[in-house]
């Protein structure tokens, strides 16, 4: 059986018609079940529903053979043991650094000062901030990271930004882009050995449903 591992947040929506361009489609519709195990048209390959940021674990670790996660979730997680072939080009957004609108970021950035940064990607922030010689201190969230200037818990967020409303709506803006991001698909190296037969066409099947 191959076990892929999936997640129900932000790039679910574009998920499930990739797996269907890659011919696999589910018995049932995941958001409409508490079920956390799914058949599918294909008898030897079942999903699993897992939160994003648990995605890579199950996948190194071999609760999964596939799976598919962000490159922000990627790029947080500190394993070894995952073969990434694919940028499958969906969950398509920026990691950006915002801040209050009254808040001058390009002065404080040049003048060097010492930066409050909240954040749920703290490795992101580190690399960033970090490269361009600016000291932080680093305050971890899980969440709603665009609460965190408005209420002066931090300087600014280091944080996912897709069409730009939710900064609109809490009357930040972006002052600084870090990367693009988007979904991967990911692989267990010893899965990838030991069932190359089934996993070398299913990455194939992944590789021709990307919309180029
Ligand atoms: C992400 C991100 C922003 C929002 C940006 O949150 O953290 O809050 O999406 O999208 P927008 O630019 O289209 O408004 P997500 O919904 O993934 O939930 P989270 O708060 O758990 O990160």
């Amino acid at each position: 059986m191959i076990t892929i591992a999936l997640s129900k947040g932000r790039i679910f929506t574009e998920t499930m018609p990739m797996l269907n361009a890659a011919g696999i489609f589910c018995n049932d519709d995941p958001d409409e079940s508490r079920k956390l195990v799914f058949g599918t048209n294909e008898k030897n390959i079942q999903l699993i529903i897992v939160r994003a940021s648990d995605v890579p674990t199950y996948v190194e670790w071999g609760g999964a053979d596939l799976g598919i996660a962000g490159k922000d979730v990627l790029d947080e997680y500190d394993g070894t043991g995952l073969y990434q072939p694919l940028d499958l080009g969906i969950g398509i957004c920026k990691m950006m650094v915002a801040a209050k609108k009254d808040f001058n970021y390009q002065e404080k950035i040049s003048k060097r000062v010492h930066l409050r940064v909240a954040t749920k990607y703290p490795n992101a922030a580190k690399e960033f901030f970090g490269r361009k010689g600016i000291h932080i201190d680093l305050i971890k969230l899980y969440g709603s990271m665009e609460l965190a200037p408005i209420v002066g818990l931090s300087d600014v967020i280091v944080d996912l930004v897709s069409s730009g409303k939710t900064l609109e709506a809490n009357n930040l803006v972006a002052t600084e882009e870090i990367s693009d991001i988007s979904s991967r698909l990911i692989v267990n190296k010893a899965s990838l050995k030991i069932n190359r037969e089934i996993l070398q066409p299913l990455i194939k099947k992944f590789s021709n449903a990307i919309t180029k």
